[in-house]
């Protein structure tokens, strides 16, 4: 069987470990697309040299041009610029929509049936640009949020309780930004309720916690946000998808009447496998959480708007 082709448009930071853990998982062949001449050439040709010692096989090139993306599999859209300390995820809106914008357009023209998976920041609208510019059916079109904002509450949890990360169950759902739901219901420590381990109090600080994480993260670095985790849980999306796992991991799916949002993209439990977004899940929200993802949603909405008067749509 050919092996399967993963490019990965913008080399920065999130790139370079994403094409380091498909390569390490064996995932297939990779592409580094970036607009900087040398950037792309230069970590794909480091990359490679990494081969022998890890015993991987899959190829891996740079490029500055979109071609060579033909026929990918699965795209990962990181370009753009990242946060600064003292920035939001929303502050980044006007310049990442017009390189999402003509990212898109290059997906469209040499990867028409790939898997579109979007980090790029302020994740919410970047999802729904890219969704509008390639014209993919929804399924094809999905951000990666949740995956890394539950993480986080996992691993807060985790520590808290001196339990493994693999015994804590738990979802953030709702848009990507501060106001993002860590829906406590959804919050299993082998499988018990964390309410019966954690007091109601601490239970509120640690949620505050995960809120900002991405934000403690920027500020600690100065020069630029998270990418470890953001290149993970990307991956982990694609795994999904190449082996046709029919995984519920929570990521920015366009909503059509699910949740009670219609036309917008936001993080919900979905299946992937190897059509992409299977199925959205529905669960039950209790008031608190849905007054919480109806005020996340608001938000969402504010950011999609912004970026139309940006793009003078
Ligand atoms: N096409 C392709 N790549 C581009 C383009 C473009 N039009 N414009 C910029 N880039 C590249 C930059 O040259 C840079 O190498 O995107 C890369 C972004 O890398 P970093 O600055 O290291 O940012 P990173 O940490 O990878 O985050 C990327 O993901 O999580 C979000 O908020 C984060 O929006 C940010 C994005």
């Amino acid at each position: 069987m050919a092996r399967k082709k993963i490019a990965l448009i913008g080399a920065g930071n999130i790139g370079g470990s994403m094409a380091h853990l498909c390569l390490l998982k064996g995932l297939g062949d990779v592409v580094l697309f970036d607009v900087v001449e040398g950037l792309p050439q230069g970590k794909a040709l480091d990359l490679s040299h990494a081969g022998p010692v890890e015993g991987f096989d899959g190829d891996v090139i740079g490029t500055n041009s979109y071609e060579d993306i033909a026929g990918a599999d699965v795209c990962i859209v990181t370009a753009g610029i990242a946060r600064k300390p003292g920035m939001s995820r929303d502050d980044l809106l006007g310049t990442n929509a017009k390189i999402l914008s003509s990212v898109g357009e290059g997906i469209k023209r040499y990867a028409p049936n790939s898997l579109v998976i979007v980090v790029t920041n302020p994740l919410d609208a970047m999802v729904t640009l890219m969704k509008r510019v390639t014209g993919f059916p929804k399924n094809r079109v999905v951000g990666q949020s949740g995956i890394l904002d539950s993480s986080r509450y996992r691993s807060f949890i985790a520590r808290e309780l001196n339990v493994s990360v693999n015994s804590v169950a738990a979802m953030v759902l709702g848009g990507h930004g501060d106001d993002m739901v860590p829906v406590r219901s959804t919050c299993i420590v082998g499988g018990v309720a964390v309410e019966k381990l954690i007091p109601s109090k601490r239970l509120d600080e640690i949620e505050a916690r995960v809120r900002n994480a991405g934000g403690e993260v920027v500020a600690l670095l100065k020069t630029g946000s998270a990418y470890f985790s953001p290149a993970s849980a990307a991956i982990r999306m694609t795994e999904a998808h190449l082996y046709d796992k029919k995984e519920i991991l929570p990521c920015a799916a366009l909503l059509e009447g699910e949740y009670g949002v219609d036309g917008y993209y936001f993080c919900v439990p979905v299946m992937i496998g190897a059509g992409g977004v299977e199925k959205i899940i529905d669960i039950h929200l209790n008031t608190a959480d849905k007054k919480a993802f109806d005020e996340s949603l608001n938000h969402v909405k504010d950011i999609v708007q912004a970026m139309d008067r940006v793009l003078g749509v």
